[in-house]
């Protein structure tokens, strides 16, 4: 038994903020950004939660399916910035389609969230656990955003984007690799509650460094996101019949324009086959690769039977692709 991607589906915040808006916040510039990081506006919560976004994109998912809610049998959002610790995003989504029979369960992998999430549920429904599988990549990334730093409020957006998964005997999800490096915890960051109770005095526990926001050294981030991309995509096509030359598209994170340019020059690829849309969108962190499939089959870009590799990588750090026949 295979898996395939039936349907896809985003949602973004109604409030667009242009680049010359966030010279008022912290001291940039409209011509620094485009030229960093290939982003001109992005889309930010003026309320809009994790849960409303992975909501409102499940739905444009199912119906892209053409499946009803109470016919999913899980759902797993990816997200670094849930809405609450408990209960899961997947559970408050599954409350607001109506997703009764769904096992539901959040996932934390960053910037490669999605691609962790596909994978997980590939594998759940090639042993038979589930039929059809609702993966969301879904943040609100504005609220972990330190608003007086001008490395990271910038770069990073809001946005969920979902893909169905439905068992299926012809090809679909070809093959997932995943990889980890725990030992670079702190090159991007954000820290969560310090641990504290009655048994540690003030001072004494185990502090972690960091205030609840993102904190990122951007120029190493830069360098491990290069390195990586190509390593992962070659990893995800070695064993099967394909190689670069039989990709129609790569989707990979959105990041920063200039990473992709650089891992489509590391591949010897042709750049007009990365799909791109940081100009619009900057970076969604989970959500960002859905987004862009979504995207792409709204404008008529993704059609059926072309081969795409997705790829991600991010916080952790964490990196993954995903072979994928539409
Ligand atoms: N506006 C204006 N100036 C800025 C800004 C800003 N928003 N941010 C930093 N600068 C300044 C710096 O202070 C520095 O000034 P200095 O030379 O006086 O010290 C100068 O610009 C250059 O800073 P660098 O950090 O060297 O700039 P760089 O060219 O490396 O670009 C960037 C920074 C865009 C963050 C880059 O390192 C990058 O893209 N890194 C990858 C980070 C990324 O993509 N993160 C998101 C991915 S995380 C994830 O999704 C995987």
């Amino acid at each position: 038994m295979n898996s395939k991607i039936s349907g896809l589906g985003h949602a973004l915040p109604a409030r667009i903020v242009e680049n010359r808006e966030l010279e008022d916040v912290v001291e940039t510039s409209d011509q620094w950004i485009r030229e960093r990081t290939g982003i001109e506006r992005r889309h930010l919560s003026t309320g809009e939660t994790t849960t409303d976004l992975a909501a409102q994109a499940g739905r444009m998912a199912l119906a892209d399916a053409g499946i009803l809610p109470e016919q999913l049998d899980l759902i797993v959002v990816a997200t670094m910035t849930p809405d609450s610790f408990m209960p899961a995003t997947a559970c408050l989504v599954q409350k607001e389609l109506g997703a009764d029979r769904a096992a539901c369960f959040d996932l934390s992998a960053a910037c490669s969230g999605f691609v962790y999430g596909l994978s997980v549920a590939d594998s759940m429904i090639r042993a038979g656990t589930v039929r059809r599988a609702l993966v969301i990549g879904a943040e609100t990334l504005s609220r972990m955003i330190d608003w007086t730093d001008r490395t990271t409020c910038v770069i990073f957006a809001d946005g969920a984007g979902a893909a169905v998964l439905e068992a299926t005997e012809e090809e679909g999800i070809v093959r997932c690799t995943l990889g980890a490096s725990g030992d670079d915890e702190n090159i991007l960051t954000t820290r969560a509650l310090p641990l504290r109770n009655y048994l540690i005095p003030e001072g004494a526990g185990r502090e972690m460094p960091g205030n609840g926001y993102m904190v990122m050294d951007g120029q190493t981030v830069f360098r491990f996101s290069t390195r990586v991309v190509g390593d992962s995509i070659r990893q995800t096509l070695e064993d099967t019949p394909y190689g670069t030359g039989d990709l129609d598209w790569v989707v990979p994170h959105q990041a920063n324009t200039r990473i992709i340019d650089y891992a489509a020059s590391r591949l010897k690829m042709d750049r007009e086959k990365f799909f791109v849309n940081l100009k619009n969108r900057g970076n969604t962190s989970a959500a960002s690769i859905p987004i862009a499939l979504s995207e792409m089959r709204q404008e008529g870009l993704l059609r059926p039977g072309q081969l795409v590799m997705l790829t991600g990588f991010g916080g952790g750090l964490t990196w993954g692709s995903a072979l994928v026949r539409f």
